[in-house]
């Protein structure tokens, strides 16, 4: 375990790419740990009608890399579209350039992961109201969240992904997952990281975000 403050996990923890140790294996007992931790979290009537894929075979681990790389190039190609260099629209934030080199060095490694997380929410949503929508998501990325945290503390280290979505049929296909009855949250590379030494990443500020008592913009 790190010697870090709540605050500082909490500020530290970061979409970690780059610097993800790809030689060095997880144990499945610290990953249950981290799970044991995140299920704490909130969930809608604590129904925890949640589930959870952890994938360590690395065949699978090499076949979802694979999906996840022609989903993302789909996306490159086919959302962002022409919307690249200056037009990207992500790219008046600070490092924009350092994002889009490590998606890009993910997209490279993924298959090296020693082990990835797929979180799965009950039901489909994709036609379903605001209130169905935020009470599934809400029950279910908190503990995302969590997990993430207790990496952290543990001198392990993961990237929020959900590119591979644009193929989701096939990322179900794949692990066995019912189409019908859940939705995949995103996909969690999971590995201790190079060094722990984690910095706060820029946010807009509280006064460019924040308004007291009514709407402003
Ligand atoms: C909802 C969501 C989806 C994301 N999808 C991807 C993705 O598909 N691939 C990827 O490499 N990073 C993805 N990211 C990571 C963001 O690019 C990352 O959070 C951003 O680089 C800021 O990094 P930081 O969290 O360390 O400050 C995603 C993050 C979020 C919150």
């Amino acid at each position: 375990m790190l010697n870090l403050s709540a605050d500082q996990v909490l500020s530290t923890t970061r979409s970690v790419r780059k610097r993800l140790d790809f030689n060095r294996s997880v144990s499945r007992a610290d990953l249950q740990d981290c799970l044991d931790i995140a299920f704490q979290a909130p969930n809608g009537s604590n129904m925890n009608s949640w589930r959870w894929i952890i994938i360590d075979d690395p065949e699978i681990i090499q076949k979802i890399a694979e999906v996840y790389n022609i989903a993302l190039d789909h996306y490159v190609e086919n959302v962002l579209g022409e919307a690249v260099g200056e037009n990207y629209r992500g790219a008046s934030i600070p490092r924009a350039d350092k994002i889009n080199d490590s998606v890009l060095y993910l997209r490279e490694n993924l298959h090296r992961s020693p082990a990835i997380l797929i979180p799965l929410l009950s039901g489909r949503v994709e036609n379903a109201g605001v209130f169905a929508q935020a009470s599934s998501y809400g029950s279910i990325i908190q503990a995302v969240w969590s997990f993430f945290l207790a990496l952290r503390s543990r001198g392990m280290g993961s990237a929020w992904t959900t590119a591979h979505l644009w193929r989701e049929k096939e990322m179900a296909e794949l692990l066995g997952i019912p189409l019908d009855k859940y939705t995949q949250v995103g996909l969690f590379p999971i590995a201790y990281t190079i060094g722990t030494d984690f910095k706060k990443a820029y946010r807009k500020s509280f006064d460019e975000v924040v308004s007291w008592n009514q709407f402003e913009l």
